[in-house]
Formats: C-alpha cells, sequence, structure tokens
C-alpha cells in the first residue's frame, strides 16, 4: 500500500522551496497534511485554527481541504516564517494570519467554536490543553503530530511527549486515536 498523498496542494512546494532557502525543518510531513486536508474537509463551514504556522505548509494542506464557507486563524509568533505562509497563501480569504504567541491567543480568542484545532506548539498540547479543548465545538477535531522521535527534537523533549500521552485516557471530553503513522500523531474528537 502507498500512503503517499494523492493530491498535493498548489502552493506547497514553492512554500518548501522558501522554507528550505530559510533552513526552516519543522513544516509537517505530506501524509500529516493529506489527513489535514481530509479532515478539514469534513467541516463545511467551519471555524479552523493552527497554532504555530511555521511557513504555512500545515496552512496549506487545511486549505487544500476545507470547504469555500470554512475559516482558518493560523497564529504563529515567527514574523519571518509567517510572512512566508502569507505570501503565498494570504491572497485567499479563508485564512487570516495573526502574529501572536499562542498562549495569548488561547486567551483572547474569541471567535466561534472551533471545528478543528491542529496544534503544532506547546500551548495547547504540552499546557493548556483543557484551554484548547474549551474552544472546540462538540464533535470538534483536535489534532497533534510530532509524537514519535524526531531529529529536531531538543534533548529534553521526550518526556514532554511522554507526558502528553499518558494524561490523554483520563481526559473526560476527550476521545481519540493515537496514531504511529507519519511522524506520530493523536486525532481527538471533543465530546
Ligand atoms: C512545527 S512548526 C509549525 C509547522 C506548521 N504547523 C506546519 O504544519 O507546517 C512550529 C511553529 O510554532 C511556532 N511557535 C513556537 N512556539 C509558539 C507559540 N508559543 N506561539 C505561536 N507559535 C509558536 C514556531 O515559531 C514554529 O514556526
Amino acid at each position: 500500500m502507498d500512503d503517499s498523498p494523492y493530491f498535493r496542494p498548489a502552493a506547497l512546494d514553492d512554500i518548501l522551496m522558501d522554507a528550505a532557502e530559510l533552513g526552516f525543518t519543522l513544516s509537517c510531513e505530506d501524509r500529516t497534511g493529506s489527513l489535514l486536508a481530509t479532515l478539514a474537509a469534513s467541516k463545511p463551514g467551519g471555524h479552523l485554527a493552527e497554532l504555530g504556522t511555521g511557513v504555512g505548509a500545515g496552512a496549506a494542506w487545511l486549505l487544500h481541504g476545507m470547504r469555500p464557507d470554512a475559516h482558518l486563524i493560523s497564529a504563529e509568533t515567527d514574523t519571518v516564517r509567517q510572512a512566508i505562509a502569507a505570501k503565498h497563501l494570504g491572497h485567499d480569504p479563508r485564512v487570516a494570519f495573526e502574529t501572536v504567541d499562542a498562549d495569548t491567543w488561547l486567551d483572547t480568542y474569541s471567535g466561534p467554536p472551533l471545528a478543528l484545532a491542529y496544534v503544532d506548539c506547546r500551548p495547547g498540547k504540552f499546557h493548556r490543553l483543557d484551554d484548547l479543548l474549551d474552544l472546540l465545538e462538540p464533535g470538534g477535531l483536535y489534532v497533534v503530530d510530532d509524537l514519535l522521535p524526531q531529529p529536531t527534537w531538543p534533548s529534553d523533549h521526550q518526556p514532554r511527549v511522554a507526558g502528553f500521552l499518558a494524561q490523554l485516557p483520563a481526559r473526560a471530553n476527550l476521545v481519540g486515536a493515537v496514531v504511529t503513522w507519519a511522524s506520530g500523531l493523536f486525532v481527538g474528537v471533543r465530546t
């Protein structure tokens, strides 16, 4: 079985070229992206969020799947990285790139309940998961990646991931699956 994606966002290759030029190696991998697109397609009219834009690879996949009436907010602290995302994807009226710390974003988001959150930085994943889940609508999807050891991890990161995985079963408002595929995923649903 070839599990490589059979579709690809139009802007992705240009985004990845800019990422290489910048030396940015943290973009989501293609298989993860294809899952993001698939899940995004299941949320017509939905309000989606990505915490940690990077250079926009994840956003490109999400937008590829999103229906015309869906919306995406993508939050990032690094202006140089996010500028690349905005250069390639900013023309799309469905996406808003916000230069903001995810902690602040969690404190201040006042929009509609989220249909999907792809959390790719520490707030909303390794801490403040409760606050993130509170923003999801019932049935809202919670997606994280990079749960299998990555060459880019700092030396103290494994215990953080182990702690994240260990506390999932105790959560009363989240049903999900830990998936040993791509970079290691958790796909959950807010109940
Ligand atoms: C793994 S990369 C994101 C990759 C992107 N989501 C993708 O799928 O291609 C993580 C990003 O989160 C950003 N970041 C780290 N801490 C953050 C925070 N507290 N708030 C917002 N962004 C943060 C980093 O600057 C980095 O660009």
